[in-house]
């Protein structure tokens, strides 16, 4: 399996290549519209098609190259049921599965900083048969801390909260090991406490991230909206040309 992280300092934005080599199926989750040259750069190198283009969840902070991709390269655009986009795509109920040759990827739905928002954990069947190797967790978990709640619902950041919360449930059911790949890093406005790090494992997370250690909703809750940091600037306008979807949407 190929794994490569692109990591845009300007926005703190994580994304990534992955896929299989050993069936030449290639995929992008959460891309940022800077960087398409160099994501169509890395599969041309390895000498494999991008086929799918996954997004977490329509982004705020940023555009995203989700149509720019799929225009250059005819990959199937996957994002989560209900996200609320006016183009073309394949929506992903909790559970579904998409195979990109030994490579398989599992989504997880995960609302609470979007309302629509999946992560996606990834399996490699040359390593471990399906136990899932890594998660891209999106704006859900993050490395030291969780994604905001009020980015995407207006009003009512305690209830989104609430939501995370169960989300976050669900992602502390993989096993330790499983490695966390968040689409931000430190200096990101998607979290307060990120770590510059940007990687890490559900075990270092559960161990060490405060926000996971609520039990209780509404504790969470509370903790988490507290000292939000300002929304990202643009974030209207950058919400809108993502729900539209229009390749080469100014950034
Ligand atoms: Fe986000």
């Amino acid at each position: 399996m190929l794994l490569h992280p692109f990591l845009n300092d300007a926005t703190s934005c994580a994304s990534y290549l992955f896929g299989c080599t050993s069936h030449g199926a290639l995929a992008v989750v959460d891309p940022h519209a800077d960087l398409v040259d160099r994501y169509l750069a890395s599969a041309d190198a390895v000498g494999h098609p991008i086929v799918a283009v996954f997004e977490t969840h329509v982004q705020a902070d940023h555009v995203s190259g989700l149509p720019e991709l799929v225009e250059r390269t005819g990959a199937i655009p996957y994002l989560p049921a209900g996200a609320g986009v006016e183009f073309a795509h394949h929506a992903l109920d909790d559970s579904a599965l998409v195979e990109l040759g030994n490579t398989h990827v599992r989504a997880i739905a995960t609302p609470g900083h979007a309302p629509a928002h999946n992560a996606y954990a990834v399996s490699d069947l040359r390593r471990g048969s399906d136990e899932p190797w890594l998660v891209f967790t999106g704006d859900s978990l993050l490395i030291g801390d969780v994604g905001r709640p009020d980015l995407h619902v207006s009003g009512d950041p305690l209830g989104q909260a609430r939501i995370l919360h169960e989300s976050l449930r669900r992602l502390l059911e993989l096993p330790d090991g499983v490695v966390v790949l968040p689409s931000h890093y430190g200096g990101s406005v998607c979290g307060r406490g990120l770590s510059s790090n940007p990687i890490s494992s559900i075990g270092f997370e559960r161990a060490h991230n405060e926000m996971l250690g609520y039990v209780d909703a509404d504790s969470f809750a509370e903790a988490l909206v507290k000292d939000t940091p300002e929304p990202p600037p643009g974030q209207a306008r950058i919400v809108a040309a993502n729900r539209r979807g229009a390749a080469g949407a100014p950034a």
